[in-house]
C-alpha cells in the first residue's frame, strides 16, 4: 500500500497552516495540532503500537521523516516570525536623524541691563564704585537732603508715587523720583566710615537703579532707570566732569566723534547746573542735539548734609537715563517697548 501520499498530504497543510500563523502564539497552536500530545503525527506514531513488527519499522521511519519535515517548517516558520517582529521594531522606534532636535531657548539680558553693565565696567575703569539703594525712599533722602524746597512741584501727588506708609518722621514714603538721594545715602557712610582720618580720600561712585514718576507715553515709563554719579573730593571741579562724561559718551557709544554741550539748567542740589547734550557726527541722529543727563557742581547745603564741610569737600554729580542711552545705541525709538516683555522685540538684543 502506497502510505506517503498521506504523510505528504499531512506535511503540506502543516507548511500552509504554519505560513497562515502570523504571530507566535498562533504558531504554537498549529504546532499542537501536529506535534502536540494529541498531534496529528503524535497519533501516527501512537497507531504504530498495533503493527507487526516489519511493518512497524518502515512505516516508523517514514512517520519520523514527516515528523522532521514538519518540524523543520516550524523552525523556519519561528525565525520569520522573530525576523518579522525585530523588523516592525525597529521600524516603530526608527529615529530620524534629520529631524531638528528640540531646543531648550537660551535666555539673554535685557538691554537695558547690557547698558547698565556698560554703564559700570566703563566707570569701573576710571575708578568708581558702584552702588545701589532702596527704590522705596524716605522725603528727607528723596528731597530735604537734596535741597528740594517744601513747595518743590516735584513733591506733589501729580510727579510723584506716594507709599502709603509714613517714615519715623511721620512722612509719607515715596518710590524714589531719581537715584540722586543715593549721593546722599552713599556720601553720609562715606563720611562716617572715614570720620577722624587726616585726609578723607575721595568718594567717586555710581548708583544705577530703578526710580519713578507719575509720566507716561512714548518717551516716559512710570518706571524707569537712572544711573547716579558722584566725585566728591579737596579739589574736583567742573572741569573734571566734563572730562568724564566726555570720556563716558565716547567710551559708550564707541566713537570719538561725539560732541558735548553743556547747557545750563536748574536742580536744587546743583550750583551751578547743567543738562549735558551729545551729538553724533554721523549715522541717522547726525548733528542732533541729544539730552543725555543732568549734571552740576554739588550745592553746599547738599554736602552738608553729607555730613562734610563744602568749605573743604567739593565735587559734581550727574545723573543720566539708562534707557535713553539704550534708544540711542540700539536705534530703538519708543521707550515702552522696553517694558512690555515682548520677546520677539527682547530676543533681538541676545
Ligand atoms: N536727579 C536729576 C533728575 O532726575 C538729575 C541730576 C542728578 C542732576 C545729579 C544733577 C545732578 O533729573
Amino acid at each position: 500500500m502506497n502510505d506517503l501520499a498521506p504523510l505528504a498530504e499531512l506535511v503540506d497543510s502543516a507548511r500552509a497552516e504554519f505560513d497562515a500563523a502570523d504571530t507566535p502564539a498562533a504558531l504554537e497552536n498549529a504546532k499542537a495540532r501536529y506535534l502536540g500530545k494529541a498531534g496529528r503525527i503524535t497519533e501516527l506514531l501512537k497507531a504504530l503500537g498495533a503493527l507487526p513488527v516489519e511493518e512497524k519499522k518502515s512505516r516508523g521511519a517514514q512517520i519520523n521523516v514527516a515528523k522532521q519535515q514538519v518540524e523543520a517548517l516550524l523552525t523556519a516558520r519561528r525565525e520569520a516570525l522573530a525576523q518579522a517582529e525585530l523588523q516592525a521594531q525597529l521600524r516603530a522606534e526608527a529615529l530620524d536623524v534629520t529631524l531638528p532636535g528640540r531646543q531648550r531657548g537660551t535666555g539673554g539680558l535685557h538691554p537695558v541691563s547690557r547698558t547698565i553693565e556698560r554703564i559700570e565696567a566703563i566707570f569701573g575703569s576710571m575708578g568708581f564704585d558702584v552702588a545701589d539703594g532702596p527704590e522705596i525712599e524716605t522725603d528727607w533722602f528723596n528731597f530735604t537732603a537734596l535741597n528740594s524746597p517744601e513747595n518743590h512741584p516735584a513733591r506733589s501727588m501729580q510727579d510723584t508715587f506716594y507709599v502709603d506708609l509714613k517714615d519715623a518722621e511721620g512722612r509719607w514714603l515715596n518710590l524714589r523720583t531719581h537715584t540722586s538721594p543715593m549721593q546722599v545715602r552713599y556720601a553720609r557712610a562715606h563720611a562716617r566710615r572715614h570720620a577722624g582720618a587726616e585726609v578723607m580720600p575721595e568718594i567717586r561712585v555710581i548708583a544705577p537703579g530703578r526710580t519713578y514718576r507719575v509720566d507716561s507715553d512714548a518717551t516716559h515709563s512710570p518706571m524707569f532707570h537712572q544711573c547716579e554719579g558722584l566725585w566728591i573730593g579737596e579739589n574736583v571741579s567742573f572741569k573734571d566732569l566734563k572730562v568724564v562724561f566726555t570720556d563716558f559718551c565716547r567710551a559708550f557709544f564707541e566713537t570719538d566723534e561725539l560732541e558735548l554741550r553743556f547747557r545750563p539748567s536748574f536742580f536744587p542740589f546743583t550750583e551751578p547746573s547743567a543738562e549735558i547734550d551729545i551729538a553724533f557726527a554721523s549715522g541717522p541722529l547726525k548733528g542732533k542735539w541729544l539730552e543725555v543727563a543732568g549734571s552740576g557742581q554739588v550745592h553746599p547745603n547738599v554736602v552738608r548734609n553729607f555730613g562734610l564741610d563744602p568749605e573743604r569737600h567739593i565735587g559734581f554729580a550727574f545723573g543720566m537715563g539708562p534707557d535713553r542711552l539704550t534708544m540711542l545705541r540700539y536705534g530703538v525709538n519708543d521707550l515702552r517697548l522696553f517694558f512690555e516683555g515682548d520677546l520677539r522685540f527682547l530676543s533681538q538684543f541676545r
